[in-house]
């Protein structure tokens, strides 16, 4: 379909961006699709940084990177990526090319354990001194679960905050998607 799918639309166009060297920010690792893919297109010489709040999400991204050949190139921390100022390196302030969002529970995991949006929040506006001028964060919303609506409008809200001349952001969603809607924001740093 010439319309993808919001995730692949992210993909495409943190692919378009991202090079060998890159520093990328991984803010919810769960099941580690999103951590392998930025490792892939960072690496070799970059690196990656991804946060869960769940030991299991993270063994699981760990041994789908060990599977992957990536492990190296990869940090992964067991917190909150509100906290993401006390876990970064402060060489890397200034520097991250991209940054990630999947919001929501983990598939095949406990679905009682999302991401909210005043911890979801606080870790984008903790992020905006850590992504490099020309950097893209990526958030991608999904408001059918219980809590998913607010969390959504909480994002938007930060997003219609954002001054025009730090940052542009991209809303991409599917009018008439059935159930689980999902809504992709990219923001643009300049
Ligand atoms: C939709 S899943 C992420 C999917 C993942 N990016 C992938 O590629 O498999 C959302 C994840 O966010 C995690 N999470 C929830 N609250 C969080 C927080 N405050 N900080 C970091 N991760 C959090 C959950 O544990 C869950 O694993």
């Amino acid at each position: 379909m010439v319309l993808p799918y919001n995730l692949t639309a992210c993909h495409e166009l943190l692919s378009r961006l991202l090079r060998p060297g890159d520093l990328a920010l991984d803010a919810t690792a769960g099941n580690g699709r999103d951590t392998e893919f930025l490792a892939r297109a960072v690496l070799p010489g970059g690196r990656v940084f991804a946060f869960d709040i769940q030991p299991f999400a993270l063994d699981r991204t760990r041994q789908r990177l060990h599977h992957a050949g990536l492990g190296h190139g990869c940090e992964l921390f067991l917190a909150s990526h509100a906290d993401l100022d006390a876990f970064l390196p402060a060489s890397a302030r200034g520097h991250l090319r991209a940054a990630v969002f999947n919001l929501g529970y983990l598939p095949g995991g406990d679905a009682a354990v999302i991401t909210r949006p005043h911890s979801t929040v606080a870790a984008l506006q903790a992020l905006e001194s850590w992504m490099a001028p020309g950097g893209l964060t990526t958030i991608m919303c999904y408001l059918g679960h219980p809590g998913g609506a607010e969390e959504g409008a909480a994002v938007e809200a930060y997003c219609r905050g954002l001054d025009w001349k730090r940052a542009r952001v991209l809303r991409q969603g599917f009018l008439n998607e059935p159930r689980n809607s999902t809504i992709l924001y990219c923001v643009s740093y300049r």
